[in-house]
């Protein structure tokens, strides 16, 4: 299908902010991606949910232009990666595994860096505004050197909303983080969508994608083997019943009944003998 390369449909609304087709690629021999499709529904967090090694950072570059697909097509705000990049680049952010902050820097002189690289007027309101929001006012004024972890992660998240992002990939956002830092960083995620941002974010951990996402898909050897609610990926397994006590799946063993039959390779389960 072709997309206009000169302005976003008007009914872009109610087309998907994110469109990918049978997207491909390899690293020479390593064939990472099979034929990847998805769709993501403006306004909803879409959670990519796969173990280490799934892929999911390749289709997060792919989808953010840094790397290009072999075969397949993908469209990000009405724009196709391949021809039209920097309009994708232009509505877009991501934030990676690794916080992209200055160290050197203070919270609110990062903030004011970006604001200022992305042209926007009166950047210290706005830094103030989003220490505000992501609850680092009192550390805004710090170098980010004294920062735990959930906090640089919250100060990343917080500049990739500079200049008002349509979609934001947000790429493993709590891995390595404590648990009370990975709930501060699930509130921060869970009001994006308020203002209408898309958010289309990789997880190992089967909770966050329950705590967040509109809608799972499950990355795993290279093809997207679930996608739905999670009311519907829950119906893929029948629930249990125990003595007479129907239990509902978890998405956790819904996740090893459909990945189940390989735990060779770096899924990190080792349940089995
Ligand atoms: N630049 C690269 N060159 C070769 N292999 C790579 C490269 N990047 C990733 N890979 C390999 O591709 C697979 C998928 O990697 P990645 O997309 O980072 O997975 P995930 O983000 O799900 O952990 C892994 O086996 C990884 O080692
Ligand atoms: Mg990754």
């Amino acid at each position: 299908m072709k997309e206009s390369a000169t302005a976003v449909p008007e009914s872009a609304a109610r087309q998907p902010a994110i469109r990918v087709h049978n997207i491909e690629k390899s690293y020479k021999q390593l064939h990472v991606l099979r034929g990847v499709d998805f769709e993501v529904r403006p306004g909803s967090v879409f959670a990519l949910l796969g173990s280490n090694g799934a892929g999911k950072t390749t289709l997060i570059k792919i989808l953010s232009t840094l790397l290009k697909a072999d075969a397949g097509t993908a469209v990000v705000n009405g724009f196709d990666v391949r021809t039209d990049p920097l309009r994708v680049r232009e509505s877009i952010s991501l934030t990676g595994q690794f916080a992209a902050v200055d160290e050197i820097l203070s919270g609110r002189e990062n903030l004011i860096l970006v604001a200022g690289l992305r042209h926007i007027r009166q950047p210290g309101q706005v830094a103030d505004e989003l220490l505000e929001r992501f609850n680092l006012t009192d550390a805004g004024s710090r170098r980010v050197a004294t920062y735990s972890g959930g906090m640089r992660r919250r100060l990343d998240i917080a500049m990739s909303l500079i200049g008002q992002p349509k979609v934001i990939f947000l790429d493993e956002p709590t891995t390595g983080l404590d648990p009370k830092a990975r709930l501060d960083v699930w509130k921060v995620v869970s009001e994006l969508t308020d203002a209408g941002t898309t958010v289309l974010l990789t997880t190992q951990y089967l909770e966050e994608a329950e705590y967040l996402a509109d809608r799972i898909a499950i990355l795993h050897q290279g093809r997207i083997i679930a996608n739905g609610t999670l009311a519907e990926l829950k119906e893929l397994l029948p629930p249990a019943t125990v003595e007479y006590v129907k239990k509902q799946p978890s998405l956790e063993e819904i996740f090893l009944a459909l990945v189940g039959e390989d735990t060779s390779d770096e899924t990190t389960s080792g349940a089995r003998p």
